[in-house]
């Protein structure tokens, strides 16, 4: 079926409830999902409510559905079978509509069949599949390549006086470390226009535009992908190359291929950026510096807590397959369950001190900011190692670094990071 047709069929039922409903609709001030999907200015005030909202963290009805922002609650959602990983539509019932419209629609990267949102057994088929590439033994064999990636962009800086942290560094990292993963040389420019309209499509509530610029990027992508798939010329050793193997000998179909390659691309590239972001502004912020450090990188309580307070993904949603429980709630088949991330993270039953930036927050459990479950993070070991040493490296090389004004926050629900960060570098290397 023609993307003229599927695609705003797609986009109505996915977006268009959440985006057209008028604020008068989604309950009073209060309201925690009124809350949720028109949320204040990003930074100190949108801590102030993540932290009013943690002192009273649980299972709250809302106008806009179940949503959960209690620790303990979502751990037994995400660990639980009786819930579906299920992409959410913003029409529940539709729910079946919109499956069979994306399995009659071309398959591309970035779209369903995507690991996320699979379901066992088929989940735990493809997991096991590529589990072995995202070991921590297999990752910890890339941080001497990663930091020479960093050195590399470092040396880009020198002598600059004014840099944008977004541009100039973060983004750089990520993307020299995807491609090696991927296994395709050079995929600076595809990557950083999928990774900005394209990463429009993990939102929720987009506008159309929005949404079919995304559809374009991944369609690009797309193609990008089925010649490097006909042209083994293109591919070096990596993810890319052991998903087309894995294709030529029966063990993934073609749009799995596609979607786990898109999907590993979609995951692993703006959460990156974003956390490495997101952490040296909050560094810098705190006037903390070489506190965070060991051996030249961020120490594992440092990345622990800077990824808490700052969750680089902000949702996560899950649908209750059977009739089943939250804590003594009964909840029916079919009901939505909004994971509010950001807020579960300062859920002041879990962390002792969850407004402020501590590491004594994560001294007895991690943040839910990898998720847990049969979908936590499979990139949560090479996000680490990124994080580490491209954030431990900087505030090294930089550590008078200064904020300017003009920072600006992506405009999203689900992907919370900067995307313009005007630094001045102070003190050179
Ligand atoms: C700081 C960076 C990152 C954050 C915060 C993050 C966060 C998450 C979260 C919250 C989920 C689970 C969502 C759910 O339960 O519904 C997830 C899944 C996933 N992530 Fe990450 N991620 C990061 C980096 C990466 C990287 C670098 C990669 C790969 C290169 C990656 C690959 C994946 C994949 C493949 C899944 C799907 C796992 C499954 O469904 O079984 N992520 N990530």
């Amino acid at each position: 079926m023609s993307s003229v047709v599927t695609d705003p069929v797609r986009w109505f039922l996915l977006h268009g409830p959440l985006r057209l409903l008028p604020d008068s609709m989604l309950g009073d001030e209060n309201d925690v999902g009124r809350l949720f999907l028109r949320p204040p200015e990003k930074g100190v005030p949108y801590r102030a409510l993540l932290t009013e909202i943690g002192a009273a963290a649980g299972v709250h009805d809302s106008a806009a559905g179940l949503v959960v922002t209690g620790y303990e609650e979502s751990e037994e959602i995400l660990r639980s079978n009786d819930w579906s990983a299920d992409q959410p539509v913003a029409i529940p019932p539709a729910a079946g509509f919109y499956r069979w419209l994306t399995r009659r629609s071309v398959p591309i990267a970035l779209d369903a069949p995507a690991l996320v949102f699979m379901d066992p057994p088929e989940h735990t088929r493809l997991r096991k599949l590529v589990f072995p590439m995202f070991t921590h033994r297999a990752v910890t064999g890339s941080i001497d390549i990663i930091a020479k990636h960093t050195e590399t962009v470092l040396a880009e800086l020198d002598g600059r006086e004014n840099i944008d942290l977004v541009e100039d560094f973060a983004r750089k990292i990520p993307i020299r470390v995807i491609s090696d993963f991927l296994g395709i040389p050079d995929l600076g420019d595809m990557l950083h226009s999928l990774g900005g309209h394209g990463a429009k499509l993990l939102d929720v509530g987009i506008t159309f535009p929005e949404y079919r610029r995304g559809m374009t990027q991944a369609r690009k992508f797309t193609d990008f992908i089925v010649d490097c798939t006909k042209d083994s010329s293109l591919l070096q050793d990596g993810f890319l190359k052991d998903c087309v193997r894995m294709h030529a000998a029966g063990e993934l179909t073609f749009a799995e291929l596609l979607t786990l390659v898109g999907f590993v691309f979609a995951a692993g590239f703006e959460t990156t950026v974003s956390f490495i972001a997101n952490s040296i502004v909050t560094v810098l912020e705190h006037g903390l510096g070489a506190e965070v450090l060991a051996d030249g990188r961020l120490s594992d309580p440092w990345f622990e807590e800077l990824l808490r307070y700052d969750s680089p993904i902000q949702l996560t949603h899950r649908t209750a397959r059977v009739e089943t429980k939250i804590g003594d709630r009964v909840v029916s088949p079919g009901t939505g369950a909004l994971i509010w991330v950001g807020a579960v993270n300062y859920d002041a039953r879990a962390y002792p001190n969850p407004g402020t930036l501590d590491v004594a927050n994560i001294a007895t459990r991690t943040s839910m900011s990898f998720s847990t479950g049969v979908h936590r993070c499979l990139g949560a070991s090479l996000a680490k190692v990124q994080g580490q040493v491209a954030v431990g490296s900087f505030l090294t090389a930089y550590p008078e670094a200064r904020l300017l004004p003009g920072r600006q926050w992506r405009d999203s629900i689900v992907l919370h990071g900067h995307i313009r960060v005007p630094l001045a570098l102070t003190s050179g290397r």
